[in-house]
C-alpha cells in the first residue's frame, strides 16, 4: 500500500516543487514505483518536467471533476509516464475554477484522500506538490496525506510563521479521527549558504530550537544548477548528477527511504 507524502508550506518560493521533483525521481532511482500529483494551479511541476497534460481534461481538473460529480474514474486516468520514472497528474490553471467548485462540494476537504485510496495500491510513494497558502488544495492535500514535507529557508521568520501549518495539520488529525496522521516527516532546509556564516549559526540554532520537529540533517544549498534543471526540463539527477545539489539531494532521499523502511520495520 503507497505512502502518501504531501511537500506543504504557507509560503511561497521556498522550494516545495524542486523537492517534490527531486525527491520524488530520486526514489524513482532507487527503485520504488511512484506518482506525483501537481495541485498547483500554476502547474510549476507540471512545467518544469515538460509533463504534457493529455488536455485540461485529463489533468488532476477531470480527476477532481469526477470526484466531484461522484463518478467512478476510468482505470489510469489522467496518468501520465515521464521519462525519469516516475507517472504524474498534471496539473493546469484552470484547476484555479476548482476552488470554488470544490468548496461547495459535499465532504469537501475529502476529495483526493477518496480518489487515492483507488490507486494506492499500485504505488510505493505518492507525492502531492502543493501551491502556497493554506487553502482548499492544502487541505485535501492533508486530508489525504500520510506524512508531511516542510522546505523551507533557514530563517526564524519562516520558522515561526509555520505555527498556522501545525494547527492546520493538528485540526486535520481532529476531524479524521487519528490523532496523529499526518506526521510530520520532517523540515527540510532548503536555498542554503554554507559559506554566510550567519546561515550555518541560523541552521544550527534552529536544529537545537525546533528538536522535536525533526529536521532532516540533509540540505539543499543556493546552487544555480536547479533554476537551469527547471528550464531543461529535468531533474537535478538528469541535469547535473554531480553538482552539489544533486549530490545533497540524494542525500535527502537516502535519509527520506531509511525513514520510511525504519517505519516499516517498527510499524
Ligand atoms: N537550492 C536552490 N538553489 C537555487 N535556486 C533554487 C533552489 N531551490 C529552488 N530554487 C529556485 O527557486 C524558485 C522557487 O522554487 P520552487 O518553485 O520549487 O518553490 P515553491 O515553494 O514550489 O514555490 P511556489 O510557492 O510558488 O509553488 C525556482 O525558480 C527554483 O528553480
Ligand atoms: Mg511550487
Amino acid at each position: 500500500m503507497g505512502k502518501v507524502i504531501a511537500c506543504v508550506n504557507e509560503k511561497g518560493g521556498v522550494a516545495k516543487t524542486t523537492t517534490i521533483k527531486n525527491l520524488s525521481i530520486g526514489v524513482a532511482m532507487k527503485g520504488y514505483k511512484v506518482l506525483v500529483i501537481d495541485l498547483d494551479p500554476s502547474a510549476g511541476l507540471t512545467r518544469s518536467l515538460d509533463l504534457l497534460p493529455p488536455g485540461v481534461e485529463g489533468s488532476i481538473c477531470g480527476v477532481l471533476r469526477f470526484c466531484i460529480e461522484c463518478e467512478d474514474i476510468p482505470e489510469g486516468f489522467g496518468i501520465v509516464h515521464n521519462v525519469e520514472g516516475i507517472d504524474a497528474i498534471t496539473s493546469s490553471r484552470e484547476l484555479h475554477d476548482y476552488e470554488s467548485k470544490l468548496a461547495a462540494a459535499y465532504r469537501r476537504e475529502d476529495m483526493l484522500r477518496r480518489y487515492i485510496s483507488t490507486i494506492k495500491d499500485k504505488y510505493d510513494f505518492i507525492f502531492l506538490d502543493c501551491p502556497a497558502g493554506l487553502g482548499i488544495f492544502v487541505d485535501n492535500a492533508l486530508f489525504a496525506a500520510d506524512d508531511i514535507i516542510i522546505p523551507t529557508e533557514a530563517n526564524f521568520l519562516d520558522i515561526e510563521a509555520m505555527q498556522n501549518l501545525f494547527a492546520k495539520i493538528n485540526m486535520v488529525r481532529k476531524q479524521n479521527g487519528t490523532g496523529c496522521k499526518p506526521a510530520v516527516s520532517g523540515i527540510v532546509f532548503t536555498s542554503v549558504r554554507l559559506s554566510t556564516r550567519n546561515n550555518r549559526l541560523l541552521m544550527e540554532k534552529l536544529r537545537q530550537d525546533y528538536k522535536t520537529a525533526n529536521i532532516f540533517k540533509a540540505y539543499i544549498p543556493l546552487n544555480s544548477k536547479i533554476p537551469e534543471s527547471d528550464l531543461a526540463k529535468e531533474s537535478i539527477f538528469a541535469y547535473e548528477k554531480n553538482c552539489t545539489a544533486a549530490l545533497n539531494y540524494m542525500n535527502l532521499v537516502d535519509e527520506f527511504l531509511e525513514m520510511e523502511t525504519e517505519e516499516v520495520v517498527t510499524d
